[in-house]
């Protein structure tokens, strides 16, 4: 354990395979809480899980479409289930979506990034909240983006979903301010993830092509995400919801 600041919390992450979700749900668990770890990718999750079990700390790993109702609502209950009502729930997953234009985006591709992006954090919010009204405590943490704010050419799908979400985090956090439960985005700018190596061809090229765009010179790393992550989850921020925890590296100070 680092700190144990998030002893006695139960935490829920989606997008937990790897990336930012990964770094937060290890993050999480070496902070003292019990982590569920929803992904597509139940493998790699399950390898995550078992790597956090082995350092002595509690964990599971689910396959879930952050997409289907069914499978999200079955998904938090079991977590909640095996753990006790989750406390911290960090609604993280996003699909990919290809560079073009709005002229040229398909709209399958549109529809797939709200579905994931957007719908798939509404589910996972409308299912934990129960959790943490009997819990009497509670933390949303919505991965938004530095694009929620900052638009960028042939990213139509991706900055709307994002914008997107830094309101649906203010109304959750109005909605449930004196319930003791929380909602806030954070906005990470470019990390070095898959997502990253996929939309650049590798990492070194993301990191000199991109990097740059950063006034810090570099992209972000996961675990710098991580830590933001923690400070979310944690007590520390009782007197924070309804905002947007900008990590970019200064990117959208231009
Ligand atoms: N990496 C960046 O530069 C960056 C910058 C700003 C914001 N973000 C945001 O941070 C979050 C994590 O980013 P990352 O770079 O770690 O992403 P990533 O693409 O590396 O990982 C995303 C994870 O989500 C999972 N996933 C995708 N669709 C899913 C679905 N329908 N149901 C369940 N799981 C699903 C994938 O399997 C994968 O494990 C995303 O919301 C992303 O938009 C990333």
């Amino acid at each position: 354990m680092v700190n144990g600041v998030l002893k006695g919390k139960v935490a829920l992450v989606t997008g937990a395979a790897q990336g930012i979700g990964l770094a937060s749900a290890r993050a999480f668990a070496e902070e003292g809480a019990a982590v569920g770890l929803l992904d597509l990718n139940l493998a790699a999750a399950e390898a995550e899980a078992a790597a956090i079990k082995a350092a002595g700390g509690q964990a599971m790993a689910c396959y879930c479409d952050v997409r289907n109702d069914d499978a999200i609502q079955q998904v938090v209950a079991a977590v909640g289930n095996a753990f006790g009502p989750v406390t911290v729930g960090m609604c993280n997953a996003a699909t990919l979506t290809q560079t073009a234009s709005v002229v040229d985006l398909p709209l399958e591709d549109w529809n797939q990034a709200l579905s994931v992006n957007l719908t798939g954090v509404f589910l996972t919010a409308k299912y934990l909240i129960p959790q943490m009204l009997s819990a009497g405590e509670g933390s949303i943490i919505i991965t938004a983006s530095q694009m929620a704010r900052v638009a960028t050419p042939l990213r139509g799908a991706y900055c709307a979903t994002k914008g997107a979400l830094l309101q649906l985090a203010k109304v959750i956090a109005l909605e449930h301010a004196e319930d003791n439960i929380r909602a806030n985005t954070l906005s990470p700018g470019g990390v070095a993830t898959d997502r990253l190596a996929q939309q650049f061809g590798d990492l070194e090229r993301a990191e000199q092509e991109w990097g740059p765009a950063h006034p810090v010179g570099r992209l972000g790393q996961p675990a710098e995400i991580a830590r933001a992550a923690v400070y979310l989850a944690s007590d520390d921020a009782q007197f924070m919801t309804g905002s947007d925890l900008l990590i970019d590296g200064g990117y959208a100070a231009r």
